[in-house]
């Protein structure tokens, strides 16, 4: 436990790079003022030390007035020097968290884009800015005030010998029960509740927001009760283990702690009283009184040590979550990026022999597929749902890194190709189109943020959007999602094909919609399609089989294996899967037009 207390510590400390020693040095400063912060107290004894040894001729005490300005020198000092230890701790930890969201987002950087889709990667982000936020609180207020308060210990216990050890002892016992309570209630069996209230809490936290995300479904299917069962089930738990963690193993040590920090001098009258009739006897009275005046001045700032060791250790705890917390972005998977790149020959694409399994399934998603795309091509993946298209045009950019094989852009395997340079090559129209909130403008330029207006105008109007920004209250300029301006799913498949235009790459690829579109928008997105797919390498995933019958090759994957490819001549001829859905397609749309004659 404490090792790993410690190792925590390394690992943030590892952040700091340069201001490492800063964090040092402010840790030293904090020491040093607390130290300087005792001094006073001993000042004071002197006084009285001088006081009682004159009286009642109190003129003689002449050091008086030169022991009361050394205190208040010492305050002072002790005051400035405290002030420059967190100015250094402040500056360190504010350029230690920075380190932590840089390293953060670069690691995330590197991360396979596929591993957004099942992590929200704005959830990500905020988890790392949230956490970084809580680690500067640690650095910047916290070590100080333990490594303060280490110090101001061990001063203690120096002090303790000094005057009157069994006194000082009296002083100590009280801090160390209180520290002992504070132990009690985060060691051992302790320390798994506390796990279990925390994790509960994180469970509470993850049901709340697939709670909000569901509610469209919910409404749709009417499901509020049951829907929210889980969420409410949630909030039980971690209610039942925040209320058993608080009552049954909070309640009694944080009595014990407060009472003890609070009465530091609990057991030095008792103690001072034993002590009494052998001051006595010896004749050294005087000198019993003045260590026991100092002693119950002494006291009081056990207490406000103690205080403080208690707040900082309740910051250490929410540091150690906090770096969990950046842990777990930092072990999300990264992909290989080579330092050697090699450049793309041409705009041919090949599967190798590829298979890929996503993390945590037990079936390959695909299983030794190979094809080839030559330069100009245009190569459709058709096949029923789960088949594998998706997945195996999600290799092509690297979304996820094949598990067997290689997936090769101009005859070069993608994870040797600078990955800007593989971005550039390929454009990507998904099967689900994400616009952000933001003009439409600015969301066909996403594909190239140095494209000038002109440009971009063009672009839309090459994937015939000119109907959608006619409409809209400040044509391209306007907000999408905002002010019920919400585009249509043929609309947003435009939109998303005037991006690819804009992008310009070499090779598309195409992840079409399920869905079937109106008449009028499919034939919109017939003709920006080809707009897009002119004179490139293209690799299409089509659900409307009307659409791949001019495409060069057809490529049937099911259940993650290539089952036939060729023209959609051949596979017609040849009795297989892909006769089979050529005739489901056909007697869909004999239905669909029947249904539409029929209105
Ligand atoms: N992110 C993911 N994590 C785990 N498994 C996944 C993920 N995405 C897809 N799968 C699984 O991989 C298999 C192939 O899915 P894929 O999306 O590639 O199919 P598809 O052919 O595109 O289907 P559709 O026609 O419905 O779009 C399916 O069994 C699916 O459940
Ligand atoms: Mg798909």
């Amino acid at each position: 436990m404490k090792e790993k207390k410690q190792s925590d510590l390394k690992v943030l400390l590892s952040y700091a790079g340069n201001y490492k020693r800063l964090t040092i040095t402010g840790l030293g400063l904090s020491a040093v003022a607390m130290i300087l912060g005792m001094l006073p107290y001993i000042c004071i004894w002197l006084v009285a030390r001088d006081l009682i040894a004159v009286a009642p001729n109190w003129a003689l005490a002449t050091g008086v007035a030169r022991y009361g300005w050394m205190a208040f020198a010492f305050a002072v000092a002790g005051i400035v020097v405290y002030f420059g230890a967190l100015m250094c701790t402040h500056l360190a930890a504010f350029r230690t968290a920075s380190n932590i969201r840089k390293a953060g987002m670069e690691h995330l950087m590197k991360t396979p884009l596929g591993f957004f889709d099942s992590n929200a990667s704005g959830l990500l982000r905020n988890r790392l800015d949230g956490a970084a936020s809580e680690t500067e609180t640690l650095l910047a207020h916290n070590l100080a005030d333990i490594v303060g308060s280490i110090a101001m210990l061990i001063a203690m216990i120096v002090l303790m010998f000094v005057f009157d050890w069994r006194m000082g002892a009296a002083c100590l016992l009280a801090a160390v029960v209180s520290v002992l309570a504070m132990f009690s209630m985060m060691g051992g069996k302790n320390a798994q509740l506390m796990a279990e209230y925390q994790a509960a809490q994180d469970v509470m936290s993850k049901a709340g927001t697939e709670y909000v995300r569901g509610i469209p479904v919910v409404k749709v299917f009417q499901q509020t009760v049951y829907s929210f069962k889980a969420f409410k089930q949630a909030i039980e738990e971690y209610s039942a283990k925040a209320e058993h963690y608080q009552a049954d193993v909070c309640r009694v040590p944080q009595a014990i702690n407060l009472t003890f920090t609070e009465g530091a001098f609990i057991f030095l009258v008792p103690v001072a009283l034993l002590l009494a009739p052998g001051a006595l006897r010896s004749g050294d009275f005087a000198g019993f009184i003045t260590n026991f005046a100092f002693y119950a001045v002494f006291s009081a700032i056990v207490s406000t040590a103690l205080a403080r060791v208690m707040f900082a250790a309740s910051g250490m705890m929410l540091a150690q979550t906090a770096l969990g917390r950046i842990n777990q972005v930092m072990s999300a998977p990264t992909m290989e990026i080579t330092d050697q790149p090699k450049a793309p020959k041409d705009n041919s694409v090949a599967f190798k022999d590829v298979s890929f399994t996503y993390a945590g399934a037990e079936l390959p998603a695909l299983d030794h597929v190979s094809f080839r795309v030559e330069p100009g091509q245009t190569v459709a993946l058709v096949g029923p749902s789960g088949g594998g298209k998706t997945t195996a045009a999600s290799l092509i950019p690297r979304f996820w890194d094949v598990t067997t094989g290689a997936v090769e852009v101009g005859g070069v395997d993608v994870r040797d190709t600078d990955p800007h340079v593989l971005m550039d090559q390929v454009a990507f129209v998904f099967q689900n189109t994400h616009l952000f909130k933001a003009s439409i403008l600015e969301n066909v330029r996403a594909a190239r943020p140095d494209a000038t207006r002109e440009e971009v105008l063009s672009a839309l109007s090459a994937a015939q959007c000119d109907d959608i920004i006619e409409k809209l209250p400040d044509g391209v300029d306007t907000m999408i999602g905002s002010e019920g301006t919400y585009l249509s799913g043929g609309e947003q498949q435009r939109v998303a094909l005037a991006r690819a235009i804009l992008k310009n790459a070499p090779i598309v690829v195409l992840d079409e919609a399920t869905a079937f579109a109106d008449p009028e928008n499919e034939a919109l997105i017939q003709k920006a399609f080809s707009v897009l797919t002119k004179d490139r390498t293209v690799i299409m995933i089509a659900h409307r089989l009307s659409t791949v019958v001019g495409a060069d090759r057809i490529i049937v994957l099911d259940s993650g294996h290539v089952v036939q490819q060729g023209k959609h001549e051949e596979l017609l001829r040849s009795e297989g899967l892909y006769a089979r859905m050529w005739k489901e397609y056909n007697q869909a749309v004999k239905w669909r037009i029947q249904s539409e004659e029929g209105k």
